[in-house]
């Protein structure tokens, strides 16, 4: 990174140099943090079009090309020759891990996947259809009342910890979530399994009988996952680090990410483009459903369409719309909705309205396709984002405490309420 400034002037004429941080990858970025300081002026950016919230070694994404890096590798080279458990050491340390320290972070991984006995006990107080992100949610907020009072959030160790603890654990609480979900009784995780072969083992598995892994479920699971594993400053993520910069409990503020994942602009369109497919229904109904999303006066929007960051293809949708051919071809399952989604998104592609606007598929858009082929129930689906995703928020919120400049999130406003004025007593109003 080098250094130069940007000067300002305001109307009233005072100026402010401010820096500017060049990096090698990524656009040049203005440093603001002394603007306010140098003139008395606030910046004011809805939804942070423009804005850095941190600084981060972990994630690059250049949008307009369509690039996406892990620690500096391509997501495509990761997909194809990399696995998830891999992926999550590599997110969290920096580097790939060699045999041996892969063998001990699995190792690891896999010493703290149970949890306490009383998450079950808790489970059981929800409503037989209580929505699995909510239960989700939840579930592993509660789990700081598990691991707090004896947690240094101070301590190195005992913050990695937290991170392990918080990886090995979702697929569990995830798999509990889906057994209460559909009045099964819950699996405990099977250590000789790997990861996703020990999720599907909780979610598919019952005590009555033995369950088979289907390796090719384990393997589209696992491919999912990397592709789901972390995002740079995407709204869950930054909400993780906003909770995260005031000190509170990991599992609080990968509670809060779970929130922020669950809304339809975010993870939980996955679930929203296998119910849209469902309200289209059929081919012929695509045009009216175009001619709905292109609408202004219209709510409905093409779910799993669209990035803020993207502006030309999203690489991860790529790498899912050949595995969805792949996977359902392996499987044996024929989908209509395959072909629904396929020639929706052809027409899209098309249409002056999505090309104007840069509007194409994103991760969501296919990876429904292939959680349901695996048999996952549409409202699940992000939960499976969920558990993908907490290796990105454990690994960002682990960066934050060692970045130095870290300091707790405020954003500040544009006040346009009332001016100052007088009470008025309840009988004088
Ligand atoms: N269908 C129809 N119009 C759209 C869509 C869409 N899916 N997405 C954006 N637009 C239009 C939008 O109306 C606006 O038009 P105009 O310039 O005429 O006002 C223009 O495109 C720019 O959209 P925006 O809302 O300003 O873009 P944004 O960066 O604020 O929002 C987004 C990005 C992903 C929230 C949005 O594209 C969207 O709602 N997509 C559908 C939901 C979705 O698939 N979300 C998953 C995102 S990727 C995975 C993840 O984040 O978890």
């Amino acid at each position: 990174m080098s250094q130069d400034v940007v000067k300002i002037i305001t109307p009233e004429g005072q100026t402010a140099e401010l820096p500017v941080i060049r990096s090698e990858m990524g656009p040049p970025t203005f440093d603001i943090k002394t603007l306010n300081k140098q003139t008395g002026y606030f910046t004011y950016d809805s939804g942070f079009a423009a804005t850095g919230s941190c600084t981060s070694d972990i994630t690059f994404i250049d949008g307009g090309k369509g690039v996406l890096l892990y620690r500096g590798y391509p997501i495509e080279q990761l997909a194809e020759q990399s696995n998830f458990m891999e992926v999550t050491y590599l997110l969290m340390n920096g580097e790939l891990p060699n045999q041996s320290q892969s063998n001990a972070f699995n190792d690891e991984i896999t010493r703290h996947t149970m949890v306490h006995e009383k998450i079950h006990a808790f489970m059981k107080g929800f409503q037989y259809d209580a929505h699995p992100m909510a239960m989700m949610m939840s579930a592993i907020g509660s789990l700081a009342a598990f691991y707090h009072n004896h947690m240094d959030m101070n301590n190195p160790e005992d913050r990695r910890l937290a991170a392990i603890r918080l990886i090995a654990k979702m697929p569990t609480v995830a798999a509990t979530v889906y057994k209460n979900y559909i009045g099964q009784p819950f699996m405990y995780p099977k250590n000789s399994l790997n990861f996703t072969e020990r999720l599907l083992h909780m979610m598919y598995g019952v005590p009555a009988e033995p369950y088979e892994i289907n390796p090719v479920a384990a393997k589209a699971l696992d491919l999912l996952f990397i592709l789901h594993a972390d995002h740079e400053q995407n709204a869950s993520t930054s909400t993780v680090r906003l909770v995260g910069s005031t000190g509170a409990n990991p599992f609080a503020c990968i509670s809060a990410g779970i929130a922020s994942l669950w809304g339809p602009a975010h993870g939980g369109a996955n679930e929203a483009v296998l119910n849209m497919l469902d309200e289209i229904g059929d081919v012929s109904q695509i045009d009216k459903y175009i001619a709905k999303a292109k609408d202004k006066n219209d709510p409905f929007r093409l779910m799993g369409f669209g990035h803020r960051v993207y502006k030309n293809f999203d690489p991860r949708a790529t790498i899912i719309r050949k595995a969805c051919h792949d996977v359902l071809g392996e499987l044996g399952v024929q989908d209509p909705q395959l072909e629904l989604a396929m020639r929706l998104e052809e027409i899209a592609l098309k249409d002056e309205y999505f090309v104007a606007r840069n509007l194409y598929p994103n991760v969501d858009f296919y990876s429904g396709i292939i959680y349901k082929a695996l048999g996952i129930p549409v409202q699940m689906f992000t939960v499976m984002f969920a558990i993908a995703r907490t290796v990105g928020w454990t690994s960002q919120w682990l960066e934050q405490y060692e970045t130095p400049d870290t300091r707790i999130g405020r954003p500040r406003q544009v006040y346009r309420g009332a001016k100052t004025r007088d009470f008025v007593p309840l009988n004088k109003r």
